[in-house]
C-alpha cells in the first residue's frame, strides 16, 4: 500500500484525506466493491465504522474509514430504543441520505432493518432500492446465512452490493437467547463457515462476523475470497467494525469487544459546563461575537 499514492483507494488503510485535501492533493476517489477484494488479497486490513449522521460521517470520512455504516443500530445509539428490532426503513432512510451526501471516499452501506426483507427476495429488493435511490447508499447489509442467498442473489444481479452478517445477528436476538457468542463447538462453527460461503457463492462483497470465537472467525477469513469484517472476532478478520459511539467513548457502558479509542463523551460534557457557565457568567456572548449595528 505504500508504492499508492495518497489519493487512490487502493491506499485506503493508510489514507489520511484530511492531510491530503490540506496538502492540496485531489479528493480521494470512492471506495468501490473491488478494491474491498484488492485489500483481502493484499492483507490489507480495512476499516468500518457506524454513522447516523452527517456531522459525524463527515470526520469519519475525512479520517479515511473505508466503509460508513448507518446500522440499525441506530435504534439502540440515536432513538433511544431498546434494541435494533423496532427500527424501520423509514427512520433509516434520512439517517442514510445523511450519511451519504457528508462522505466524499466511504464506502456507504445502509442494513435493511428488522421486517424489511426477510420473507422474500423481492421484498428485500424493494428495501434495498429504498436505500440506494432516497439514502443514496452504494451497499447494503442483511443479516443471515444460506437462508438468504436467494435474497443476496437478487440484489446482486440487480446491481446493488450486499454485506452479509453472521455470528451473533442482533435482530434474532429473541431466537438466539440474547447477546451470546455464536459458532462456538464443532458443528456450530461449521454451520458459520457454510453460512459465509454461501453468501459469498451468492455475491456478498464482505461479511461481518458479530461476537464469533477467533479461531472461528479465522477459519471463515482463510476460506473466503471475500473479506470479512470483524466485531468481537478477534483479530484475524480482514477489517474490523465498531459502533461509533463505543468506539469514541459516548457511553456509559459498551461491550468488552469494542475498545474505547477517545473520551469524547467526556469531551463533550465539558465543552458543554463550560459554555452553560460562560452564559451564566454573561462572559459569552463576547464583542467578538456580537454585532455592533
Ligand atoms: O447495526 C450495526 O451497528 C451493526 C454493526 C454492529 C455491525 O450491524
Amino acid at each position: 500500500m505504500s508504492e499508492q499514492t495518497p489519493a487512490s483507494p487502493a491506499a485506503s488503510p493508510a489514507a489520511d484525506p484530511a492531510a491530503d485535501a490540506a496538502a492540496g492533493v485531489p479528493v480521494p476517489k470512492r471506495v468501490r466493491v473491488h478494491h474491498l477484494a484488492q485489500w483481502k488479497e493484499r492483507g490489507e486490513p480495512i476499516t468500518m465504522l457506524t454513522a447516523y449522521d452527517a456531522v459525524t460521517a463527515r470526520i469519519f470520512d475525512e479520517a479515511g474509514i473505508d466503509m460508513l455504516l448507518i446500522g440499525d443500530s441506530i435504534g439502540n445509539t440515536m432513538l433511544g430504543l431498546p434494541s435494533t428490532i423496532p427500527v424501520t426503513v423509514d427512520e433509516m432512510v434520512p439517517a442514510v441520505r445523511s450519511v451519504a451526501s457528508a462522505t466524499r471516499r466511504a464506502m456507504v452501506v445502509a442494513d435493511l432493518p428488522f421486517g424489511s426483507y426477510e420473507d422474500s427476495p423481492e421484498h428485500a429488493f424493494a428495501t434495498a432500492v429504498r436505500m440506494l435511490k432516497e439514502g443514496g447508499a452504494h451497499a447494503v447489509k442483511l443479516e443471515g446465512g444460506e437462508r438468504m442467498a436467494a435474497h443476496v442473489r437478487l440484489l446482486t444481479s440487480s446491481g446493488i452490493p450486499v454485506v452479509g452478517h453472521l455470528g451473533f445477528t442482533p435482530q434474532s436476538e429473541n431466537i438466539l437467547g440474547g447477546t451470546r457468542v455464536q459458532g462456538r463447538g464443532d458443528e456450530a462453527a461449521e454451520r458459520l463457515v457454510a453460512d459465509a460461503v454461501a453468501l459469498q457463492e451468492a455475491g456478498a462483497v464482505a461479511v461481518v462476523l458479530e461476537m464469533v470465537p477467533a479461531p472461528v472467525a479465522a477459519r471463515a477469513t482463510e476460506v473466503l475470497r471475500i473479506p470479512t469484517i470483524g466485531i468481537g472476532a478477534g483479530s484475524e478478520c480482514d477489517g474490523q467494525v465498531l459502533v461509533w459511539t463505543d468506539m469514541a467513548g459516548m457511553t456509559a457502558w459498551a461491550p468488552r469487544f469494542a475498545k474505547k479509542f477517545g473520551d469524547v463523551g467526556g469531551a463533550l460534557y465539558t465543552a458543554t459546563r463550560t459554555y452553560a457557565q460562560a452564559v451564566r457568567e454573561r462572559t459569552f456572548p463576547g464583542p467578538e461575537h456580537s454585532f455592533a449595528e
